[in-house]
């Protein structure tokens, strides 16, 4: 297994955060999808929802998941959708160490809300329709996932932390497994 790690979860688990001060950590480069796919675009995610709409939003990520099978030394932060294709799941597997980060519902929608930059939850019960979103998308992470990290309540400098102890120990035992989930 390479050194890459590519972080899942749902929005407002912190995975650009997060990301960006795993990458420093390790020395390697962070890359965003969702930027990646933005700066292809030359539109907001926002933008691309609108004009293109959601399947064409999700071609979108898979084409820049598949371009980064190859990567090395990389720090992945993924859409919070990325783990819905069948593909893009067995794709995050070939580029790293997949970690589903999580957060409690009530965590993840408040931070999913501050910003008006998740068309998805641009809607007139925001929610509710996170709470459906949230519970579909459950058991893919879990699917998904190698390693999963519970961050609820912990500062980002803990929760990078707890990340490096729980794939030093799961790459001493072999365990990449969600049944060495922390
Ligand atoms: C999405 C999550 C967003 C972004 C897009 C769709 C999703 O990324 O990819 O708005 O389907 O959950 P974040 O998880 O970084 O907010």
């Amino acid at each position: 297994m390479n050194s890459n790690i590519v972080l899942i979860g749902f929005m407002g688990c912190g995975k650009s955060s997060i990301g960006r001060r795993l990458a420093g950590r390790l020395g390697h480069e962070f890359l965003d999808s969702d930027e990646l796919i933005t700066a292809r675009a030359g539109k907001s995610i926002t933008g691309i929802f609108a004009d293109e709409g959601e399947e064409q939003f999700r071609n979108r990520e898979t084409v820049e998941l598949r371009e980064l099978i190859d990567a090395s030394r990389i720090v992945l932060a993924t859409g919070g959708g990325a783990v819905l294709r069948e593909e893009n799941r067995q794709i995050l597997h070939r580029i790293g160490t997949v970690i589903w980060l999580h957060a409690d519902p009530d965590t993840l929608f408040t931070r999913a809300t501050r910003s008006r930059k998740r068309p998805l939850l641009e809607v007139e019960n925001p929610r509710t329709t996170f709470n459906t979103l949230l519970e579909s998308r459950l058991p893919l992470y879990q699917q998904a996932c190698s390693l999963k990290f519970d961050a609820t309540g912990l500062s980002h400098d803990q929760t990078v932390e707890g990340i490096l102890q729980a794939i030093e120990s799961s790459r001493k035992t072999g365990q990449g497994t969600p049944e060495s989930s922390v």
